[in-house]
């Protein structure tokens, strides 16, 4: 028996003292570390997010304490997808004082904008002065377009409504509008027709979801080269869908200069005593279809007579089955024949006289697609020479119409809870973009 020789009572005593310093005294500290550990990771992570946003929020707000909850709160809004609503000043700082104009048009102009969290973005100036009067009405379609998402659609960032600015702002498109890719004076440096064809289609499929999609149905009323834009894949978003209702409300305080739909794709129901419905967007698609086709304006008064009206010229080489003449004409290449005469056709059949002949848009989409077969179609131009006639249409318009007969075109706006703003502007769910 030895003195080192431990007893079992001795065992059991030594045991139980490690078991509690584990349980006791190892274990908490080992707890405690982890937590300390993971308090200092995201302490780091944390303040390096605020760097980061408190640096590209600069332009926003002057007073920097308030910059990281201001920027953050645009993000949010952004990835919420709900209109912002932009003072005069943040859009002054983006745009560089409005120093680049994209362009212009019947609204306004439009400048190129960056905010200094990388996002570009193309802010539209429109003409006239801001009227309190209308600016419910303004708030209600601007939440309205700011909430309607589509791949093949532009989106709507904001707008400002400042008695000195009134503009919206738009996610900027990198390779502008479609017309200006389509009637280059060189050719080969235009986009190939496998891209029209696919912008002619990403296009259709834009339209077909404001008509038909979407919980409350938008005519566009303006479709023309001018307002599909082009992405950084060429992708097409058609642009300023909403606008012509924006407008309408109140034509007292923002003209309109080129009245509704501009001419060459405004259907023959818009400047006659006729209702106007979706399918006069139907119509300037036929247009717009032909001018992809042609690659050139429909009208050109430079041209010898029967080319001056391309919609004219093509119908007349269908009719008489030669294809081949407008595909040398228009440098489409023979392996494209198919593709091209479905898109003829679908021009066509989009530009017949009487809006009821027309198909609806989602149709339009299944014939470009090659989904459905398109029907040979009427001599849209009879009402030219003869007056609008009766030819037995009445199947073609049954079909035409099917698909979008359980639309409903209930006005959907609804009501939320959004924690800033005034009282209509929670009610049209904008938010503002800064503290
Ligand atoms: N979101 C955008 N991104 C890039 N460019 C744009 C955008 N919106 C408009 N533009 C450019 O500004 C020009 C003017 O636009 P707009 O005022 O809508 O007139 P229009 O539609 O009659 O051409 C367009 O032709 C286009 O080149
Ligand atoms: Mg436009």
């Amino acid at each position: 028996m030895s003195s080192t020789g431990s007893t079992p009572s001795n065992t059991g005593s030594t045991t139980a003292i490690i078991v509690s310093v584990v349980v006791f005294v190892v274990i908490p500290l080992i707890v405690i570390a982890v937590k300390l550990g993971a308090v200092l990771c995201i302490g780091k992570h944390f303040s390096k997010t605020l760097t980061k946003v408190a640096a590209v929020t600069e332009p926003f707000n002057d007073d920097a304490r308030f910059i990281p909850l201001a920027m953050v709160k645009f993000l949010d809004d952004m990835e919420r997808e709900k209109p912002i609503l932009f003072t005069s000043h943040q859009l002054t700082l983006a745009t560089a004082n409005f120093s680049i104009a994209l362009g212009s048009g019947a609204f306004g102009t439009v400048y190129k904008g960056i905010f200094s969290n990388g996002v570009a973005a193309a802010v539209k100036v429109l003409n006239g002065t801001s009227d309190k009067r209308i600016e419910e009405q303004f708030m209600a379609e601007v939440s309205t377009i700011g909430r309607t998402h589509h791949f093949n659609l532009v989106r709507l960032y904001g707008f400002c409504f400042e008695s000195s600015l009134r503009a919206l702002v738009y996610e900027f498109m990198v390779n502008g509008s479609l017309d200006h890719h389509l009637f280059k004076v060189d050719r080969r440096a235009s986009i190939g027709f496998e891209k029209l064809q696919e912008i002619a289609l990403g296009t259709a499929r834009g339209i077909a979801y404001l008509h038909e999609e979407c919980p409350q149905r938008i005519v566009h009323y303006d479709i023309k080269p001018g307002n599909i834009l082009l992405d950084a894949n060429f992708c097409a978003k058609v642009a300023d869908f909403g606008l012509a209702k924006l407008f309408n409300r109140d034509n007292t305080h923002i003209t309109m200069t080129g009245g509704r739909g501009t001419p060459g794709y405004a259907a023959p129901e818009l400047w006659m005593p006729q209702p106007v419905t979706h399918k006069c967007d139907v119509y300037s698609f036929g247009m717009l279809l032909f001018e992809i086709i042609g690659r050139r304006r429909n009208m050109d008064p430079t041209l010898g007579d029967s080319l001056q009206w391309f919609p004219l010229w093509a119908w007349n080489l269908y009719e008489k089955k030669e294809l081949n003449v407008l595909m040398i004409y228009c440098g489409i290449e023979k392996k494209d024949q198919e593709v091209v005469e479905r898109m003829l056709k679908v021009a066509l059949c989009c530009v017949q006289y009487r809006p009821e002949t027309r198909p609806v848009m989602s149709i339009v989409v299944k014939m470009l697609e090659g989904a459905l077969e398109v029907p040979d179609p009427l001599n849209p131009f009879s009402h030219l020479v003869s007056g609008v006639g009766e030819s037995g249409d009445t199947v073609t318009r049954i079909a035409w119409n099917a698909v979008s007969s359980g639309w409903s075109s209930s006005d959907v706006v609804s009501n939320s809870t959004v924690a800033t703003g005034t009282p209509i502007m929670r009610k049209y769910e904008i938010t503002v973009a800064s503290a």
